[in-house]
């Protein structure tokens, strides 16, 4: 354990109780100047600490940056979240840097999150707004034992376990809009962006990136009429660390049942807590839109889309735009 996190261990096991720089210097064998400088590193990764000059340090009260050591907290998982965990508080995408450290040979499980990114990225090469600690901005490393056709499948998974997640922390119902976004009413809550690498027909890894806003207050006018934040549909803020552990062990727990038995269960519950089943849409298949009703979603996780003509479509994956 780092020094840093041992001065933190000691501050959390005080239990809001005072203790004197003199005792923390002993204890961790460093000098008082020392524990000074942790005490301001710890200020700046968002703890709040109270100092006073003859009673000596106070938490007050946690961070919830998404810094490794708090997410590692009480963390119910087997390996997600286990190995690495990658913090930056600015980076141009979690997904980019993830599938840097996949190619090198990052483990299953590895996590990248950002406080804030500078050029997060959504499907179609839409951007995705990432304000300062307000969300949760993570990408996943997988190396799952699946064929390449079976990944879109995984966006699906993600989804679920997010939904999960929301309804869980929140008793938000948040629903799945098909195939990779998540909304609150009419508005959208979070993102998935999914990317694949394959040797032949093998998968090398995937990167499953998850964008989620949390306590965003203020959306720049492009997307104020169609995105939303928990804080915005409930008035009030969520721990960002919290919902976070929450949906790595709902995503854990569908992943290893869904590599294991099969999607079936995922899409199953995916059928419960869409939107799109029964709606109006349009979709872009092959440079070509077509306009129709959503009619159901398949075992292999596909929309089916009955067209303005009368025709069956069956989509994969693709982006369907609710009209
Ligand atoms: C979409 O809505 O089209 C998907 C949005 C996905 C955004 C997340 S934020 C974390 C990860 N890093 C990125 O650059 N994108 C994903």
């Amino acid at each position: 354990m780092s020094t840093q996190a041992r001065i933190l261990s000691i501050l959390k096991n005080n239990n809001g109780r005072w203790i004197s720089g003199e005792n923390l210097s002993a204890e961790v064998n460093i000098s008082r100047a020392a524990v000074w400088k942790h005490m301001c590193k710890l200020k700046q990764d968002g703890y709040m600490i109270e100092s006073l000059p003859r009673k000596g340090y106070l938490l007050r009260r946690t961070s919830d940056q998404l810094l490794p050591e708090e997410i590692r907290q009480d963390l119910g998982t087997v390996f997600l979240g286990k190995k690495a965990i990658h913090h930056f508080n600015s980076l141009e995408s979690t997904n980019t840097l993830a599938k840097e450290l996949a190619v090198q040979g990052a483990a299953e499980g590895t996590l990248v999150l950002a406080e804030t990114q500078t050029a997060g990225r959504g499907r179609k090469g839409r951007y995705w707004f990432s304000p300062p600690g307000e969300g949760i901005c993570l990408s996943m490393i997988l190396r799952p034992d699946l064929s390449p056709f079976e990944v879109p499948r995984l966006t699906l998974l993600s989804a679920v376990a997010a939904a999960d997640s929301v309804r869980n922390h929140t008793g938000l119902t948040a629903l799945v809009k098909w195939p990779n976004d998540l909304f609150l009413g009419q508005r959208k809550l979070a993102g998935i962006l999914t990317e694949i690498s394959t040797d032949m027909d093998a998968v090398n890894h995937v990167i499953v990136g998850l964008g989620l806003n949390v306590n965003t207050a203020v959306f720049p006018p492009e997307l104020s009429g169609t995105a939303t934040s928990l804080f915005l549909e409930s008035g009030r803020t969520y721990s960002r660390v919290g919902l976070l552990r929450q949906f790595l062990q709902e995503f854990e727990t569908l992943y290893q049942a869904a590599l294991s038995q099969g999607f079936d269960s995922v899409i199953q519950r995916l059928r419960t807590m869409t939107n799109t089943i029964g709606r109006r849409v349009t979709v872009t298949l092959n440079h070509q839109t077509h306009s129709g009703t959503a009619q159901d979603i398949d075992h292999d996780g596909a929309l089916l889309i009955m067209d303005d003509n009368g025709r069956s479509l069956r989509v994969l994956s693709g982006d369907v735009n609710f009209v």
